[in-house]
């Protein structure tokens, strides 16, 4: 697909979705990310690669090309370049040794293929959810979604922390505000220690909200989706998030939340979610499908609304319930500056 993509402001280093593992098979595929063009490939030992997509000879872009022996061909003049970027062969004469393209540092985990935004090497791994990469059930337990927005990356990733939008927006029924509670950095450190000019990796944080009748109403109270309190739990990187839903401590679904930032004002939104049996037999799997339904229906309900928001990282009028989005924003801006350190 055709893009054109400017580059992108006030984007936090991290990890991000260059596309979803299913897309990427023997062919080499096209990805757009922050504001260049990439190629996304696997090698001859199965795993992904991505790399600058221009091949340094004339310029042809790469994802035109194949994958031979275990390396990338240019199908302009056939020079092909292995998993770490370097020309290895060129018909009929040595590679020059300045023949390389950027090749992004790249995980596999999850169900997608993330690559690393900022300068020098990850600082730690992406989300790993063997339980998501999996499609054991497909279609029924789990499901991956995939949307275009124009809103940025920390919008899509605050939206988590907002709390009274849920109530708001999502119309979750719930009998009192949301008790908000993240987790101690200095705990954190403890074990494996962050110096004290490096951002903590993560912004992790606990809703609860005081009962709970399922975000779609009516359907909820029919199947007897009833709990005294709601939970939230979240692992919260600056570039994505672990998400986990209880009712009265019964995990209700988990997900993966992470973004494609493809240029200034044009992103795509995952969601990599499963959905847990709630109760034994056929009514733990019918509640599990009106779970399912509601994070499908809760993101129709956002896309519509970031589309609208007012563009960049505006900051408006805060009020008590604003006080996660504010940490949550704070925390994401020292990330920023890891990614503009150079
Ligand atoms: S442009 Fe790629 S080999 Fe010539
Ligand atoms: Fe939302």
């Amino acid at each position: 697909m055709a893009r054109s993509a400017r580059p992108i402001t006030n984007l936090a280093s991290g990890w991000y979705v260059a596309l979803p593992s299913a897309e990427l098979r023997r062919r080499p595929r096209r990805v757009t990310l922050f504001g260049n063009s990439y190629v996304g490939w696997r090698g001859g030992d199965g795993r992904a690669r991505v790399h600058s997509a221009v091949c340094p000879h004339a310029g042809a872009a790469l994802h035109g090309g194949k994958v031979v022996d275990g390396t990338l061909e240019c199908p302009f003049h056939r020079w092909r370049f292995d998993e770490s970027g370097a020309c290895v062969f060129v018909p009929g004469r040595r590679p020059p040794t300045r023949a390389t393209v950027t090749a992004l540092p790249t995980r596999e985990c999850s169900g997608y293929v993330w690559v690393w935004y900022g300068s020098g090497p990850p600082r730690y791994e992406p989300p790993d959810r063997p339980d998501l990469a999996v499609r054991r059930f497909p279609g029924v337990r789990g499901f991956r979604l995939a949307d275009p927005t124009r809103a940025t990356t920390r919008r899509i990733l605050e939206n988590t922390y907002d709390p009274d939008h849920l109530v708001a927006l999502h119309g979750l029924t719930v009998a009192g505000d949301a008790r908000i509670e993240f987790a101690d950095a200095r705990e954190r450190s403890a074990d494996g220690g962050t110096p004290d000019d490096e951002p903590e990796e993560r912004c992790d944080a606990t809703l609860t909200w005081p009962a709970y009748r399922g975000a779609l109403g009516t359907v909820s109270n029919v199947f007897g989706l009833n709990a005294k309190e709601f939970t939230l739990r979240m692992r919260g990187w600056a570039s994505c998030q672990e998400i986990e839903y209880y009712a009265d401590g019964r995990r209700l679904y988990r997900m993966v939340l992470a973004v494609t930032p493809i240029g200034e004002h044009h992103s795509v939104q995952h969601i990599n979610a499963a959905v847990d049996p709630d109760g034994a037999g056929a009514l733990g799997w019918v509640r599990a499908l009106v779970h399912r339904a509601e994070v499908q229906v809760a993101a129709r309900q956002d896309l519509p609304i970031f589309d609208t928001l007012l563009p960049g990282d505006r900051h408006g009028i805060y009020v008590p319930g604003d006080a996660a989005v504010r940490r949550f924003r704070r925390f994401y801006q020292r990330w920023v500056e890891v990614a503009e350190r150079g």
